[in-house]
């Protein structure tokens, strides 16, 4: 192999993958899989210590997570950390939970597939806190709204509560998990976290009433004895010192050190109401909490015929748990069976009480656990189904178990262990083979242990380790634990994966004692002691306990207590196999997702910072079975990697592909390989990425590309000035070019939507007579606005204009409309305009011409005259007569001719107007009143003389009757006696002649003709004659 740089030393292992690294991340390798003795346990452990020297606890091997409990706090969690690898790929950056939780988080969301979250690992390994750094970072990073915030927020409150009910101090964990959790988080199509759901696991129930010395019992019992108020303490008639329950003094370890009980107890309170916890449920809950502390103290005393009874008061026992206190008096000492179809009621002894005290307390407390479980996912349900919602799942379950003492509880964890290697080896394989087979490379068979041999031993219907347990819990007559060992040698006795002190070769013997089988598990031989599996199994509570609890007035327990229990003669499944049809869900669900591995390994078993036990790692990395693991990911090639992201890293090690390449990528790739001298049996190129057989051929190419970096960095600067040149050059031209380009585009456009404008004008012209439609719309819209446009430049500016201009037909009606409205605005205008002088000037107007109009002949004369306000001048009115009218004001004056109605002899007066009546005065003398109320009507003839004749009435014998009188202004004075008299609708207009009366009964007549002269004379019969000179002036 040769480079084009030199190369440096080769046997330096190369800590470098990809990205921008610091140094401190490149200790060691980040991927085990870059090993170069990848099947050495040693070099994995090597690995594995150089690194958490350093702090850097996580290392992949492939897409696998293996993650080291550092115990103690590291600054990698911050919300600056998730935001570094939000959206980066794996490998461009320092292994860390966050990349696995971000890399499944974008499978999801692109590939649109279900995912899942393995985390395993021995107690104190760091699973939970895994658990717990994956489910914050998608409640940080994931987008959300007030609905969601909610969502994760009671996610992440669901965590202190269930710890506080299931997990408890163990010697190996402070916090220990004692029951195995798979969580559901929903995201919905945005990738917004939506709903959650939680299964549990074989909660470990011995533990309510026994703990191995230097354990406690879940942490809720410590957690409420020290935060619980006094009050509340006194409601659940309970001590704060837990020294005096039985329950909580077997491990004899009261407090421990690294817990705050009080403080834990405060963030479970907050955290109850926030996951949909009633008051009430939280005091029922606490009722029971408190009730198996009691049911701890409660003990039995024997009598002389050997019947056992309660030797301590249980009343608060029985107000706790809701039900009658005889009743459970009488359960917990007596045993009710059914036999040939009778109900036997015997008595316990002494032992079998206090076993089934126990029951009873394991079975409240595992049942609460249950529905606390299940009140949770109430509270994290989906509340509205999301379309295209996806699911991550995260399994925090108990990894191998190897104790001094295993029981039922370690053979159920290792055989869901096994369940789970199963699994991992088949979906990593798969996956494995279903990258090689799309990238159309042969698959070479991979050599790995499978451990489905040992899952059959275990589960195998009729033949496997739980049907024989089941067996032998169901079978009559005598069975023990020993019988069940027996029949285990008997059945399964050959299998290569087990043995017992009776088959066991001597060597094995001595390390075995008579009551125990071992496994050889796929991770190691583990021993169990088969004391209690029948009792664990048959996990039996007495039918008259199950009557009693059913009846509990505590809401929580008649719901964990079920009647149909009761009634159902069915017997309910041993735990064995609950626990084995559970895993078979539980893998089912897993199958159907995409699986990612976190691996979790403690350094040491004093729980310390900075010790790295490497007896106790060397033998976790075997349970993990990690090496197992590095195997099939090695199977074939230890790198690869997409040809784009190849190319790009190393292409500047090859003159060809440098700076860049512009074929197929596959091409380049092939040409830069070549160039570096890769041996064929070095490679394989598939259809989008390229792999590598030996990390060594890579650190190579790393090397030769660290040793470029000075020259392209050279490069990189020259390039970067005639770049800089060129994108200068570039602009001038770009921006002139596009200038000019611009307008000419504009002119264009606009020659082309004047054409299209003058098409759509003429047929609009050609179709103007047609219906308003596509062939017309323009046409016809332009002639509407031009003629409004052109109405809004033409208005009449006067009342009196009368011009309009000629709408379009189709505006026909809503031109009249708009005339009418101008006029009338402008006469609005007008009105507000006119002074109060002119005003009754106007009025006096309007009134003549109602009465005058088309009537008389010298009307029109007198249009474009105005009324004056009083034809005589003040002086000219008498001082006297203006003081005998006293009050009422001279309104209006003029000169008239007064003719005798007898001799119709002419006398000249003065006619003065007032408010309420007219005087006809002499000079200084009133000749005649004329009450407006007495005046009938005013007469006048059509021709243009000024003659009038007021009408007085007879009935009024104060008034001197009818006055003929002539006036130069008679259509003025006129008009202002019938607007003051209120007579304008009393003025008669006359053709021929007038009527008169002279005197009572007498008759006189005014002649009007038309003459030469105006002289008024006395005619034939007595009659005033008028001629009426029609050339001359009217009167008006
Ligand atoms: N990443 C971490 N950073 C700091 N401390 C950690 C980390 N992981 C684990 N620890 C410490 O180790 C302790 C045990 O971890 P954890 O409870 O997660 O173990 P586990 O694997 O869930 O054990 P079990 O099976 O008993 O439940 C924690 O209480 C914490 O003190
Ligand atoms: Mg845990």
């Amino acid at each position: 192999m040769s480079f084009c740089a030199p190369c440096l030393s080769a046997g330096r292992v190369r800590l470098v993958m990809e990205g921008a690294l610091t140094a401190r991340d490149r200790v060691g390798v980040q991927d085990f899989v870059l090993l170069e003795n990848y099947n050495s346990e040693a070099a994995f452990i090597e690995n594995l210590r150089r690194r958490f020297r350093e702090n850097l606890i996580y290392t992949y091997i492939g897409s696998v997570l293996v993650s080291m409990n550092p115990y103690k706090e590291l600054e990698i969690y911050s919300k600056q950390q998730m935001d570094r690898y939000r959206g980066v790929s794996f490998y461009e950056i320092s292994p860390h939970i966050y990349a696995l939780s971000d890399n499944t988080y974008r499978a999801m969301r692109t590939e649109r597939k279900d995912q899942c979250i393995l985390i395993s690992g021995e107690s104190g390994a760091g699973k939970t806190e895994a658990s717990k750094k994956i489910l914050l970072y998608y409640a940080v990073t994931c987008p959300t709204n007030d609905h969601m915030a909610a969502l994760g927020d009671r996610l992440l409150q669901s965590n202190p509560v269930l710890e506080a009910f299931g997990n408890a101090k163990t010697l190996r964990n402070d916090n220990s998990s004692r029951f195995g959790k798979y969580m559901d988080v929903q995201f919905d199509f945005r990738g917004a976290p939506v709903g959650g759901h939680i299964l549990n696991y074989l909660l470990e129930k011995s533990r309510v009433v026994h703990q191995n010395h230097g354990e406690r019992n879940f942490h809720i019992f410590y957690q409420l004895l020290d935060g619980g108020e006094d009050d509340q303490l006194n409601t659940l008639n309970l001590e704060r010192n837990p020294q005096n329950y039985r329950y909580l003094v077997k491990g004899n370890c009261p407090r421990v050190s690294s817990i705050s009980d009080k403080n834990n107890w405060k963030v479970v309170m907050k955290a109850l109401p926030v996951i949909g916890f009633t008051e009430e449920e939280v005091q029922k809950l606490l009722n029971i909490i408190a009730s198996v502390l009691h049911l701890g103290n409660t003990q039995f005393g024997e009598g002389e015929e050997g019947e056992t009874y309660i030797t301590t008061e249980i009343s608060n026992l029985a107000r706790l748990l809701g039900v009658d206190g005889s009743a459970l008096r009488e359960a917990l000492t007596h045993k009710k069976l059914t036999a040939k179809g009778e109900e036997m009621i015997t008595p316990l002894n002494f032992e079998q009480a206090e076993a089934a005290r126990d029951a009873l307390a394991k079975a409240v407390y595992g049942r609460t656990f249950t529905w606390l479980v299940e009140k949770i996912n109430q509270s994290l349900a989906l509340k509205v189904h999301s379309k295209g919602s996806s699911v991550i799942g995260l399994l925090d379950i108990y990894g191998f178990e190897v104790l001094q003492h295993n029981s039922f509880e370690q053979f159920c964890i290792n055989y869901c262990n096994e369940k789970l290697q199963q699994l991992f080896i088949e979906l990593t394989l798969r996956s494995e083979q279903e990258e090689y087979e799309t990238e159309g490379i042969a698959w070479e068979t991979v050599q790995y242990f499978d451990n489905k041999i040992i899952c059959d031993l275990i589960e195998e219907k009729h033949k496997g380790i739980i049907s024989i347990l089941d067996e032998e819990c169901l079978r009559p007559g005598e069975t023990c634990d020993v019988s069940f060992l027996e029949k285990l040698e008997d059945t399964v006795g050959g299998h290569p994966h087990f043995v017992t002190h009776k088959l066991a070769n001597g060597k094995t013997r001595r390390v075995m004692s008579r009551e125990e089988f071992r496994l050889l598990h796929y991770a190691g031989e583990v021993n169990y002691n088969v004391n209690g599996f029948l009792d664990k199994n048959n996990d039996l509570l007495n039918r008259n306990l199950k009557e009693v609890m059913c009846q509990s007035d505590n809401q929580i327990l008649s719901h964990c207590f079920r009647r149909e229990e009761v009634i159902d003669q069915k017997r309910p499944e041993m735990a064995a196999t609950q626990f084995k049809n559970s895993l078979m869900k539980l893998t089912e669900i897993l199958r159907s997702k995409e699986p990612s591995y976190v691996r979790c390994i403690k350094p040491n078993d004093a729980k310390q910072p900075g010790r790295f036990d490497e007896v106790l790692v060397r033998h976790q990395v075997k349970y993990l079975g990690l090496m197992e693991n590095l195997r099939v990911r090695r199977a074939g090639f230890a790198y690869r990697r997409r040809f784009e992201a190849f190319l790009q890293r190393y292409k500047p090690l090859c003159p060809e592909t440098w700076p860049n390449w512009h074929g197929r990528l596959a091409d380049g790739v092939l040409t830069l390989v070549k160039h570096l001298g890769y041996k064929d049996e070095e490679y394989k190129l598939g259809r989008s990425k390229i792999f590598i057989r030996f990390p060594k051929t890579l650190f190579n190419t790393e090397d030769a590309l660290e040793a470029k970096k000075p020259e392209i960095g050279k490069h990189i600067r020259a390039v970067l000035v005639f770049i800089r040149a060129c994108v200068y050059i570039y602009i001038v031209i770009v921006i002139q070019s596009g200038w000019r380009g611009m307008k000419a585009r504009r002119r264009a456009k606009r020659r082309r939507q004047a054409a299209d404008l003058i098409r759509r004008f003429i047929k609009g012209f050609i179709y103007r007579h047609g219906e308003y439609g596509p062939e017309n719309d323009y046409f016809l819209d332009h002639v509407r606005y031009s003629f409004l446009k052109n109405l809004r430049k033409n208005l009449p500016k006067s009342v009196l204009d009368k011009s309009w201009p000629t709408p379009p037909p189709s505006l026909d009606e809503a031109s009249e409309h708009l005339q009418r409205l101008h006029m009338r605005n402008m006469v609005t205008k007008y009105c507000w305009r006119v002074q109060p002088e002119w005003k009754k000037q106007m009025m006096q107007k309007v009134v003549a011409s109602e009465i005058f109009k088309d009537q008389k002949d010298s009307y029109p004369q007198s249009v474009g005259k105005l009324f004056l306000d009083s034809r005589l001048e003040r002086e000219q009115i008498s001082l006297k007569v203006v003081q005998t009218l006293g009050n009422d004001k001279v309104q209006y004056g003029v000169s008239v001719i007064k003719y005798d109605k007898r001799g119709f002899k002419p006398r000249p007066r003065q006619l003065l107007l007032t408010n309420t009546f007219a005087v006809l005065v002499d000079k200084t003398k009133i000749k005649q009143r004329i009450d407006y109320t007495a005046l009938r009507d005013i007469a006048l003839s059509s021709l243009s003389d000024g003659m009038c004749v007021l009408h007085i009435t007879r009935e009024d014998n104060k008034q001197k009757g009818d006055l003929l009188l002539h006036c130069s202004h008679s259509i003025e004075l006129v008009t202002k006696l019938a607007m003051m008299a209120n007579k304008t609708s009393n003025v008669n207009i006359n053709p021929g002649s007038i009527q008169f009366t002279v005197a009572r009964g007498k008759e006189g007549i005014i002649d009007f003709v038309r003459g030469a002269e105006l002289k008024v004379t006395k005619g034939r019969r007595g009659h005033l004659l008028v001629p009426v000179k029609e050339s001359l002036l009217p009167a008006w």
